[in-house]
């Protein structure tokens, strides 16, 4: 019996690197970076039995970064979450997002909330940018709305309170060879299968990526049973 997978989850590392090693600036790292988003979205939103993605593209410790590279970064995200309405009408992909919006411009979080009205209805795949995401914040955030609501504090209630329903990641994959979480999905990578791989993100193709899918079929989870 092959493990379903429904959740995949994607810390797109390396685009720095990959810049770097052309002697490129590290801004062309996420131009170039983009591109893969747009492949990898494809490809699950063409493979039914994926129903969300989630791609970590900015972390709560990212604004530490030179102001100009985090102005590139929030600069591309405002034109990926524009210009991908025609790939989300085309492949009934719905766009949301996880993570603190407010601290981001009022013209992103426009393009934004525009973006998820439009893509409301759409239901083959949901696309979930992390942004401005850190897991220790959204569990932070949740309980907080927990206590807010008067409700219990247990498993159950902090899980709805998150800040989406999109749930449990069956497999999580790292690219750029750093074998860490760096505050992504803590909750939601509780018993999450890990694959790590030292391609940095602008390289990563849907060939490797069906590969690492075709590794995690194979393996044995057991969730605490035997
Ligand atoms: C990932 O690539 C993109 C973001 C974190 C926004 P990096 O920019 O972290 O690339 P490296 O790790 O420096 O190579
Ligand atoms: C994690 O990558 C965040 C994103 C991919 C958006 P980082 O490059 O920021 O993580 P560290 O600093 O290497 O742990
Ligand atoms: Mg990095």
């Amino acid at each position: 019996m092959s493990n379903p997978l429904r959740h995949l989850a994607i810390i797109m590392d390396g685009n720095g690197r990959w810049a770097k090693e052309r002697g490129l600036r590290r801004i062309k790292g996420h131009e170039a970076g983009v591109e893969t988003i747009r492949r990898i979205t494809r490809y699950c939103a063409e493979h039914p039995e994926i129903e969300t993605l989630t791609l970590y593209a900015f972390s709560t410790e990212n604004w530490k970064r030179p102001k100009m590279e985090v102005d590139y970064l929030m600069y591309l995200l405002e034109r990926l979450v524009h210009t991908e309405r025609k790939l989300y009408a085309e492949k009934g992909v719905r766009f949301e997002t996880i993570g603190d919006l407010s601290p981001l411009s009022k013209k992103l979080r426009n393009t934004i909330e525009e973006t998820k009205r439009i893509t409301r209805s759409h239901d083959r795949l949901s696309q979930v940018l992390a942004l401005n995401y850190g897991g220790r914040d959204e569990i932070v955030r949740s309980v907080r709305r927990v206590l807010e609501a008067g409700e219990e504090i247990n498993e159950a209630n902090i899980t709805r309170r998150l800040d989406t329903p999109f749930g449990d990641v069956d497999l999580m994959i790292r690219t750029s060879g750093e074998q860490r979480l760096s505050n992504f999905l803590l909750w939601q990578l509780s018993y999450a299968e890990l694959a790590f791989t030292p391609t940095y993100w602008p390289d990563f193709s849907v060939e490797e990526l069906e590969s690492l899918i075709e590794q995690y079929k194979q393996r044995q989870r057991k969730f605490g049973g035997i």
